[in-house]
């Protein structure tokens, strides 16, 4: 039977959920945790400030999409981490903060570095707890790691006593904490765009030059605009692949752009414009080349009309389609694109001119897609030049320029559409008029 001190079972759990870096500044309090990491290869970074440790803990996690971890000690180790934390918090970035304190033995006795640590974090942080019993060590970590990441992520404070990180603790006596359950699908309540300014990412032009609208579930936006008037790039964004330089795409009140990519990926559907289908088989590249779960993806397929295509094919499923998708003909690598942004039923999809190559069968199958996905709580956004999309759509953005011209139910816009065109052409036949009329 073996033993742990507390410290290590903290580095045990940290590195059991991929910890690998963790920021920090020496301090006594926190020494067992250092012993811990130093077992398990967990490297320390050590800075000249917590303040430093914490921004850099922040940034790690929004660059890494993942957990970013600082390590700061007892009193003012954790008062000088606060500038940072409150940073991560605005930033809804999944930084675990772990603080020494002062010995639960010794408390309320003038302690070395002693003070109320909780109160000072509870208002910067999604969460914040202490530690009093090192058998719940490993619980607590699990669980600081799961608030950080999931849903709307934020940073957590952990205080961890001193005497609790140099407690033995014996093998049998340990409280494992059971697996959790995934995480709950996400509400479908997507897109609320915040005035979105954004370029292309180190590029500091903007391409999108104010965009807001909100989505209700269930509901189809088309985006229309003449050629490089943004589509692609507002595409981009509203699915999380390139940051906004100022305003917001918020799903689930969550920046779209901080989300753990991988909590969100089942969540998303994306078709980006110029389809690529990869090397591997039918199934894989509507599985996106994750598990194939032979019922997606077969709904999936079925969802826009190929189901039987691909089962005529050499080896249904399993034929290798080939880089290019040589066996296919442009529409049907659209169509199997497609299949792909609609896997897994998706609670929010995103669909860049998905219909630039489909002939008059493969719209049919995408329009009535978008109507089966639409009546189960499916949100579409769909980039689009083509009428055919605009017969199911509920909602209309036009954008020009980068600029959003109209925003509205479509019947609105596209009498506003209207309107406009008449009055342009009314000006234009009375300018026509006046050069015509003879001069006074
Ligand atoms: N990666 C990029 N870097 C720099 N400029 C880009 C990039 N992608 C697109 N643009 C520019 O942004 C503008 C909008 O492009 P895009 O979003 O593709 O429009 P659309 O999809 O409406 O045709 C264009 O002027 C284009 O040249
Ligand atoms: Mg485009």
């Amino acid at each position: 039977m073996g033993a742990n001190i507390g410290g290590h079972l903290v580095a045990e759990e940290l590195y059991r959920h991929g910890v690998r870096d963790i920021f920090t500044l020496c301090g006594g309090h926190i020494a067992p945790i250092y012993d811990g990491c130093l077992r398990y290869g967990i490297r320390l970074i050590d800075t000249r400030h917590e303040q430093a440790a914490a921004h850099a803990g922040d940034g790690y996690a929004r660059l890494t999409r993942g957990v970013g971890v600082a390590l700061v000690t007892a009193g003012p180790g954790v008062t000088d981490a606060v500038t940072g934390i409150a940073n991560a918090f605005q930033a809804q970035a999944p930084l675990v903060v772990l603080g020494g304190a002062a010995e639960v033995r010794s408390v309320h006795r003038g302690a070395l570095q002693e003070m109320e640590q909780i109160p000072l974090m509870r208002t910067i942080t999604k969460w914040c707890a202490t530690v009093n019993d090192p058998k719940r060590l490993r619980e607590y970590i699990q669980s600081a790691i799961r608030i950080a990441t999931g849903g709307v992520p934020g940073p957590v404070f952990l205080e961890l006593p001193f005497d609790v990180l140099m407690a033995q603790v014996d093998d049998n006596e340990l409280i494992v904490p059971p697996p959790l359950p995934p995480w709950p699908r996400m509400q479908a309540d997507p897109a609320q765009v915040e005035q979105l300014v954004a370029g292309a990412p180190g590029n500091p032009n903007a391409i999108i030059r104010g965009v807001a609208f909100s989505l209700q579930p269930g509901e189809v936006l088309a985006v229309v605009g003449p050629s490089a008037s943004g589509k692609t790039t507002l595409a981009r964004l509203l699915v999380g692949l390139w940051p906004a330089a100022a305003g917001k795409v918020r799903l689930d009140g969550a920046d779209v752009f901080s989300w753990d990519k991988s909590e969100l990926g089942p969540h998303v559907g994306y078709l980006p414009q110029g389809v690529e289908l990869f090397d591997g088989t039918v199934a894989e590249n509507i599985a996106r080349f994750g598990p194939v779960e032979k019922a997606k993806v077969e709904s999936a397929a079925r969802a826009v009309g190929l189901h039987e295509f691909i089962l005529a094919l050499p080896q249904g499923y399993d034929t290798e389609v080939g880089r290019d998708g040589a066996i296919l003909s442009g529409g049907q690598r659209q169509r199997m694109a497609l299949a792909r942004a609609l896997y897994g039923d998706p609670v929010y999809v995103v669909l860049d001119e998905p219909n630039s190559s489909l002939d008059e069968a493969g719209d049919a199958a995408l329009a009535a897609a978008l109507l089966e996905l639409k009546a189960r709580g499916t949100t579409f956004v769909v980039m689009t030049h083509r009428t055919s999309v605009l017969a199911v759509a509920d909602k209309m953005l036009v954008l020009r320029d980068g600029m959003q011209q109209a925003f509205g139910p479509r019947d609105d816009v596209l009498a506003a559409i209207r309107k406009a065109s008449e009055q342009a052409a009314q000006q234009a036949a009375q300018q026509v008029a006046g050069l015509a009329a003879p001069q006074a």
